[in-house]
């Protein structure tokens, strides 16, 4: 998508002349699932696919927002002093959502705007969206309102309208990897202690193969909350004796220990989960910064292999993806990434294997489930930026 195109686009929805445009990516994960918002490490990146905006201030103290990805929805309008949130607005709810938030810190809007967005990643794929859209509006009003505001505070305001106000009680990774990325790094964050580092994805002859479902997900619908009690209540009986404050204080062999606190399988296998991911992350980054791609690799699968039996947040389609993709050649590793219960996978495959290999796992895809998955490459890109 270019500047020019997409300004085009707005003056024809508005009727008036736009004058920024700003782009914010999506990410992927490439390990550390569920383990956010228990104190673990997650290792993702932002993608060249993600949320373009477009936009230009008004005189009065209306803002008007368009999204192309919705255009059923039409023109949303809302006053810039009436920020609480409101089912009908729709998607609108994630930029009025960043105002309302960043209202709260002391913030002033003293006129309205208009705001023409323009996705290009799968909706419902699990890319993060919805992040993609939060950040796209916070560049855009930092710029536009001359805030201040830093990178790493509008993570966090990012966060906290996904939580407070648009009631998705997620963790910190989707914001901070879309409000942080950079271009072919990865981030290894810590979310106990917001502690991060850049890390290169040197992947030799390899790229990664983002793998879509196409069954969509709704976080808000799925088991993201009920697996988040699960891991709080193992934390709470691993407390009676432990002096802990998350599952991700704990390595493999204390976990093991400890666990028969727990007395109770299927939060066992769940807190199993965080605790062995977490040690997991910590050994892939030093795999990948070693240039050990095959630990890497075999790390990347065993994390999906416990995303399935022991965190039960696979399903079927996610299943068939990983599984027909580790028998492919060429192939180091493949897993979910996201939430899970749909989305997307990923797999660090050959350069000259990509072609076959999107042939083959397509067609037992089809063949198993009943229509398409698609496959793009993915590209490893900077966080949200003025185009
Ligand atoms: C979703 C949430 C994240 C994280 C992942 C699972 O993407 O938004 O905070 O918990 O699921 O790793």
């Amino acid at each position: 998508m270019n500047a020019n195109d997409l300004k085009k686009e707005f003056s024809e929805i508005f009727d008036t002349n736009p004058e920024r445009v700003f782009f914010s990516p999506g990410r992927i994960n490439l390990i550390g699932e569920h383990t956010d918002y228990n104190g673990g490490h997650v290792f993702p990146c932002a993608i060249t696919i993600g949320t373009y905006g477009v936009y230009a201030p008004r005189t009065d103290n209306t803002v008007r927002m368009y999204s192309a990805n919705i255009p059923d929805a039409g023109v949303i309008s809302f006053d810039v002093n009436a920020l609480d949130y409101d089912k009908a607005a729709g998607w609108t709810n994630y930029p009025k959502g960043m105002m309302n938030e960043l209202v709260k810190t002391g913030v002033k809007f003293d006129h309205g705007f208009d705001l023409y967005v323009h996705g290009n990643m799968p909706d419902g794929a699990g890319l993060s969206s919805s992040a993609s859209i939060e950040l796209l509006t916070g560049a855009v009003l930092n710029a536009a309102f001359d805030l201040g505001v830093s990178q790493l505070d509008l993570v966090k305001i990012g966060q906290k309208c996904e939580n407070n106000y648009v009631g998705v009680n997620s963790g910190i990774m989707d914001q901070f990897a879309v409000g942080m990325g950079k271009q072919d790094q990865a981030i290894l964050l810590d979310t106990n202690t917001l502690d991060y580092s850049y890390a290169p994805v040197k992947l030799g002859n390899h790229v990664i193969v983002i793998m879509n479902t196409n069954k969509r997900r709704e976080l808000a619908d799925s088991k993201y909350n009920e697996r988040r009690s699960e891991c709080e209540e193992a934390l709470r009986r691993l407390q009676t004796k432990l002096d802990i404050k998350t599952l991700g204080d704990l390595t493999n062999d204390e976990f093991d220990e400890a666990a028969y606190l727990i007395n109770d399988e299927t939060l066992i296998k769940r807190a199993r989960h965080a605790v062995f991911e977490n040690q997991r992350t910590i050994k892939a980054t030093k795999a990948l910064a070693d240039d050990d791609l095959t630990t890497f690799g075999e790390l990347v699968t065993a994390s999906h292999v416990s995303l399935h039996f022991d965190y039960e947040v696979t399903g079927k389609e996610l299943d068939t993806l990983a599984e027909t993709a580790w028998k492919q050649p060429g192939v180091l590793g493949a897993r979910m990434t996201g939430a899970g219960f749909g989305g997307c996978g990923i797999a660090i495959v050959e350069k000259d294997q990509v072609e076959a290999f999107k042939e083959n796992v397509g067609k037992v895809y089809r063949d198993t489930i009943g229509y398409d998955a698609d496959f793009y490459i993915a590209e490893i890109a900077d966080g949200p930026k003025e185009l």
